[in-house]
């Protein structure tokens, strides 16, 4: 069982019943600093208070954000993608303010983190009773909402592969690596349900129902930064931090000499004022048409972040120093493919590709060298177009365009 979850708690294949746990604990907590406050004038920060103020700050640093995060990234977005109907129209008035309790409650977390942190350390005993007041009251309406609303409904929505769903990204957020399941297939986190849709009708027409409200964040133009590329690494990180789906996958999009666009995924390796940078094999198909039209654009989705951003520039190679400092970098098993493959060749079978992959590895040791054809390629960025959702379709897109200069000139699109 996780630290950040006593023993008693129920098994995570009742995540509703966690959620409410949860809270539960946070009733605990908030109970406890009720009597910090009475405690304080009579005996200062002593021993009690002290542990008190301890107990209080480790509940609301760690274990109170990652139900937060529960609620923001799993059950709304799950929830969002199964209502329809009157629980649709409760959700979409629900959630903001659920989302907002949230904020506002971090901002009053902030005021006490500091006076508890004093009280825990005792170099303080001053705690504001408004300010826990306000705290608790915010919180004790909160978790009734989500109470009276949302777990009702999720327990009703849910099916149990979805129930199954939620309580793994639970899990995952606590480090708990859920064990292999038998016969429930991974469905892709979240909004992407559509278990609440009559099976017989086929998965092409599935499709069309999938819609998503989105509304986590905002993107305004004065707070972006005044670099792309920063801008970018600030959204990376967040990306990491939210521990999104595969953060370095991004489309590659080229064209090939009639005009026509293709497509694929590749992992983003570098990223720095440079320019964008993955690894490939040059005579693939998209070294080919980079060879004929240098021009390309990448795509990140962060679908959890409700975020996406494009690039669109001119290709380079790296430099061959850089190419082989990664390819060194690599596993040896992905050295030795890398050698063995001619990507996008076509081949006879799977075992002739083993085969080849065989020969290799006898023939090249350990110690392979980096072939000629496999490397980096660096997409220098020209436009940069960072898009955030927002509610009903309404859009933030911000676009950043470099000028002759190599400064970088940024406005409002319309969704
Ligand atoms: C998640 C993911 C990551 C991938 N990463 C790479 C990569 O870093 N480099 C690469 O050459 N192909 C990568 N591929 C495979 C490419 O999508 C593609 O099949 C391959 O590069 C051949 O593309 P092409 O024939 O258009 O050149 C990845 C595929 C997926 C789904």
């Amino acid at each position: 069982m996780n630290e950040l979850l006593p023993d008693t708690a129920p098994d995570f294949d009742q995540p509703v019943a966690v959620l409410k746990h949860c809270h539960g604990r946070i009733r605990k907590q908030l109970a406890t600093l009720e009597k910090l406050l009475a405690h304080l004038p009579e005996h200062g920060a002593d021993q009690q208070a002290r542990q008190a103020a301890a107990a209080v700050l480790r509940y609301f640093e760690k274990a109170a954000h990652l139900h937060h995060e529960d609620e923001e990234q799993d059950l709304i977005p799950m929830l969002r993608a199964v209502a329809r109907g009157e629980d649709a129209a409760t959700l979409q008035a629900l959630a903001p303010v659920i989302l907002q309790d949230h904020k506002d409650m971090d901002a009053m977390w902030q005021d006490l983190h500091e006076q508890l942190a004093a009280i825990a350390d005792g170099s303080g005993a001053q705690l504001s009773s408004s300010t826990v007041q306000r705290f608790s009251q915010r919180y004790l309406n909160h978790m009734e909402r989500e109470e009276s609303t949302m777990a009702p409904m999720a327990l009703r929505l849910f099916d149990a592969q979805q129930m199954k769903q939620l309580g793994r990204a639970m899990q995952r957020r606590r480090g708990i690596e859920p064990a292999a399941s038998a016969g429930v297939p991974d469905v892709a986190m979240p909004g992407g349900s559509v278990a609440a849709t009559p099976t017989t009708v086929s998965v092409g027409e599935r499709v069309a129902d999938l819609r998503k409200d989105y509304g986590q964040a905002s993107l305004d133009e004065k707070d972006v930064a005044d670099d792309p590329v920063q801008q970018f690494t600030r959204w990376f990180e967040e990306a990491l931090k939210a521990e999104v789906n595969e953060p370095n996958a991004m489309g590659v999009s080229t064209v090939d000499e009639r005009g026509r666009p293709s497509s694929r995924i590749v992992l983003i390796k570098q990223f720095d004022e440079r320019g964008f940078t993955w690894y490939t094999n040059y005579d693939s198909q998209k070294g080919k048409q980079l060879n004929g039209n240098a021009f390309a654009s990448l795509l990140f989705f962060w679908s959890e972040l409700e975020r996406q951003v494009r690039i669109e520039g001119k290709v380079e190679r790296t430099s061959a120093e850089e190419s082989d400092k990664y390819f060194n970098s690599r596993p040896l098993k992905s050295r030795l493919s890398a050698i063995a493959s001619q990507q996008s060749a076509p081949i006879a079978s799977r075992a002739d590709l083993e085969h080849n992959y065989e020969d290799v590895a006898r023939q090249v040791g350990e110690t392979p060298q980096r072939p000629d054809n496999w490397g980096g390629f660096r997409l220098v960025p020209e436009r940069i177009e960072f898009w955030q959702g927002r509610r009903s379709r309404f859009h933030d897109r911000v676009v950043y365009t470099r000028q002759d200069d190599g400064s970088w000139t940024r406005q409002r699109l319309q969704p």
